[in-house]
């Protein structure tokens, strides 16, 4: 099948590519011609483990172009662009100028918008350009992002049957179950969704701090224990120092604003939003008590990304933490597995990132840092993600564990 994808961020590049693997010659188009050129020419613009692999395999069925005109004949056209928060609110910007663009060239194709949009937006864009929308929203990861999109757990299709069904047909390689609904679901289920799991993720941290407080207690069992419970399932219950990333925080802003214009208070989910802002201050309160003041602490961060596996520091909680740490006068030297950052002290290779530190705080969930364990660490360590084991350090302080009075 020719098909066209417009918008070559993460949700964008991965639709082409796994769509290009089935098959399907995929048009695939951004209005960045610098994106374009790299991605023509096998160089990624973003860090997504297999990508690369996965464009240069299917080479011959993806055409990289920055013009329009090249979408005018295909019958189903992909909208996987950002749509960013401004002042709180969701700014559909992008969306309006990559639609009004598709639709000055073609106005035949069904246009699927994968972009998260705030419910309504599908049906009101279907009556402005009189052109067939259909709502297929995206729930990849990034860091997982191609094994999420070739095994999804489901797909939420919205939009007129007979539109919705052919959308359908180019997933039903997947295998997974699809929920054809009415656009306004397909919206909001998307949002619900993220909702959702960062108020599961709250959920865990607020138990963690109540772990602290209490002797013999451990987060990490009691959310293994809960996990068994099939109704509350064991992912998305790891404590840490809080979810970030281009979509978690921007979701949940635009989706409270969206409700509040409803006449819509959405407390449970403005309180997981509160819990996620509190968790670097935990951090700083943890180094305080230990340490009795944070001014001139030589500390090493562990990670910088908002999660492994990524090079974005989009709303990144770790990026947040070292600005706190800097703030509160400590000196802060950053080991991350692929990540720098201009301004800030990176060192580059953790056996030698060790001279002269104070305290280790582990910021981001990054595997490699297991190799700290076999280091024989006699500093304090602080571990903000809860990925070592507090077995192989001399002084261990874990998150959501008990840490005396
Ligand atoms: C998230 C959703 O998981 C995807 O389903 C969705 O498609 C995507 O947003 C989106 O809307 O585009 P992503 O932001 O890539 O995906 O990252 P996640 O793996 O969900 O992690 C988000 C944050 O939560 C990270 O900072 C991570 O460290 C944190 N997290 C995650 C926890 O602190 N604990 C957990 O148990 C899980």
């Amino acid at each position: 099948m020719n098909i066209g994808v417009v918008g070559m961020g993460f949700v964008g590049s991965v639709t082409a590519a796994v769509l290009a693997d089935q098959g399907n010659a995929i048009i695939a188009l951004d209005i960045d011609p610098e994106k374009i050129e790299k991605l023509s020419s096998g160089n990624i613009p973003i860090f997504e483990p297999g990508l690369k692999e996965l464009v240069l395999k299917n080479k011959k069925n993806l055409k990289f172009t920055t013009d329009y005109k090249m979408l005018k004949d295909l019958g189903i056209i992909f909208v996987a662009v950002a749509t960013p928060n401004l002042n709180g609110k969701i700014d559909l910007e992008y969306v309006y100028k990559a639609i009004r663009s598709v639709v000055s060239v073609n106005n035949d194709a069904i246009v699927v918008i994968k972009s998260t949009v705030i419910p309504g937006t599908g049906s009101k864009i279907e009556n402005e350009f009189n052109v067939k929308i259909v709502s297929n929203p995206e729930f990849l990861r990034e860091g997982n992002a191609i094994d999420d999109t070739v095994h999804p757990d489901r797909i939420i299709i919205g939009g007129e049957e007979e539109y919705a069904e052919k959308v359908a047909n180019i997933w039903k390689f997947t295998h997974a179950p699809i929920l054809i609904t009415t656009r306004e679901n397909a919206e909001l289920i998307k949002y619900a969704s993220n909702s959702f799991l960062a108020t599961k993720i709250s959920f865990i941290n607020e138990i963690a701090n109540l772990c602290e407080k209490i002797p013999n207690a451990d987060v990490e069992t009691v959310a293994k224990g809960m996990g068994y419970d099939r109704r509350i399932g064991p992912l998305f219950l790891k404590a840490g120092i809080g979810y970030g990333g281009s979509c978690f925080p921007k979701d949940i802003d635009a989706f409270i604003a969206y409700a509040r214009e409803l006449g819509e208070d959405m407390r449970i989910i403005k309180a997981a939003k509160n819990v996620n802002e509190d968790r670097i201050v935990r951090i700083i309160n943890i180094l305080k008590k230990k340490f009795g003041k944070i001014k001139g602490l030589n500390i090493l961060q562990l990670g910088i990304s908002f999660k492994e596996n990524t090079n974005d520091l989009r709303e990144s909680q770790a990026l947040k933490l070292y600005y706190l740490l800097i703030k509160n006068g400590a000196n802060v030297t950053v080991f991350d597995p692929i990540n720098s950052v201009k301004g800030i002290n990176f060192c580059k290779n953790l056996d030698n990132c060790l001279n002269d530190v104070d305290v280790i705080v582990v910021a981001t969930e990054w595997p490699d840092f297991k190799k700290i364990e076999n280091m024989h660490i006699k500093i304090p360590l602080i571990d903000g993600r809860r990925i070592l084991d507090p077995e192989k350090f001399e002084k261990y302080v874990g998150i959501g564990r008990y840490c005396g009075d």
